[in-house]
């Protein structure tokens, strides 16, 4: 199979639950905007996508409500999704001046033929000349700066907004992997239930986020911190600040954390001897957004035993590996065509 281009440009699509990522040849990401539509409650008109809706939302429109195409991995509404994408690529072609591109696109390893076929036509709705699936840990390895084409094993964690994937990749394939629809999106809901259930208080996703990032981490932090937050007394259903600390944020998300370490833990002990020897030997890779959390590669260390990096800007790890693989089509050819052949059985 050859993969040399003639003519056309490649693309590079990292459609995430919550960042669409969009890379062009030889010019990186060219494209990072939120994976949301904001439509109209009563007509079901489109009023926004991408940041343009993001910023509409943060205004909490009454008669406009968020919709969120891909989830945990997965497009949950096919018009939606290829709308947003429509709309999202056309800015890619207006400012390259683009014909029709071949698409290098990332799909989760649990990805089912109907999720397949519905990602390969909203890729072909946008006008895709040529459709290359990579499976995300590949894509994800590649972003770390590892050889995932080489006979030696290399562990991912991607921990993104709607999924956490962990997987063993060797010699262009993902060998042994597992997922959980525990990550970020989910630990946000965590913490509104456990301020709702034991503070007695109501806050919005986005506050559950901002505590996240503010007070979370995979361990307790050596130094406690703590926050005055505003949001609604459950019993009363007035406005009400009070003080939320790193403490609270902990026992909210434990719960989280450890399912994490099982997906983790279950994929070691699925891989076979000589790769965790290289595994050993190589260390583990944290990927996504997650990878900025508090004290992660310390807690995931200390529960696999194996010593943990982070990747350097995390969360755009996938797209630069796709962006690495496209413009190095020749040195990743065989892998591509592996992936396939897959397909194809
Ligand atoms: N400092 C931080 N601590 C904890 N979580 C963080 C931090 N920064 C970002 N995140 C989380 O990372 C997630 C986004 O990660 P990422 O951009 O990799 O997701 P995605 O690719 O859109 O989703 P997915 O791959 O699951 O479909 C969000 O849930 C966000 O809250
Ligand atoms: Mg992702």
């Amino acid at each position: 199979m050859d993969f040399s281009n003639f003519g056309t440009k490649d693309m590079g699509i990292d459609i995430g639950s919550s960042k669409l990522r969009v890379t062009f040849e030889d010019k990186g990401i060219v494209l990072e905007e939120p994976t949301l539509i904001v439509v109209n409650k009563k007509t079901g008109q489109i009023i926004a996508t991408g940041m343009k809706a993001q910023n509409i939302m943060e205004q909490n429109p009454i008669t406009l409500k968020a919709v969120h195409p891909m989830q945990n991995g997965q497009i949950i509404d096919i018009d939606y999704a290829e709308i947003f994408m429509r709309d999202m690529i056309k800015k890619v072609y207006k400012e390259f001046n683009t014909g029709r591109p071949r698409i290098f696109a990332n799909v989760a390893t649990d990805i089912n033929e109907v999720q397949q076929k519905a990602l390969e036509n909203a890729l072909y709705q946008m006008g895709a000349k040529e459709i290359f699936l990579i499976d995300a840990p590949i894509a994800a390895a590649v972003g770390c700066g590892l050889r995932a084409d080489k006979p030696i094993g290399n562990m991912i964690i991607d921990i993104g907004a709607g999924k956490t994937e962990a997987a063993v990749v060797s010699m262009g394939e993902v060998v042994v992997s597992d997922t959980t629809d525990v990550a970020g999106n989910a630990i946000d809901e965590d913490i509104i239930q456990y301020l709702k259930d034991n503070l007695s208080l109501s806050i919005n996703k986005e506050t559950a986020e901002e505590l996240k990032i503010e007070l979370g981490g995979a361990e307790s932090l050596i130094e406690e911190k703590v926050l005055e937050v505003t949001g609604r007394n459950v019993e009363t259903g007035l406005p009400y600040t009070i003080p939320v600390s790193s403490k609270d944020i902990e026992k909210a998300t434990k719960k989280a954390m450890q399912e994490i370490t099982n997906t983790i833990l279950s994929v070691i002990s699925n891989t076979p001897p000589e790769l965790v020897s290289d595994i050993m030997q190589n260390g583990i890779y944290i990927t996504g957004g997650g990878a900025h959390t508090n004290t992660i590669d310390n807690f995931i260390a200390q529960k696999t035993g194996v010593k943990t990096y982070i990747a350097e800007n995390p969360e755009h790890c996938i797209a630069r590996g796709i962006d690495k693989i496209i413009n190095n089509t020749g040195d990743y050819s065989r892998m591509m065509e592996a992936r396939r052949r897959r397909k194809l059985l």
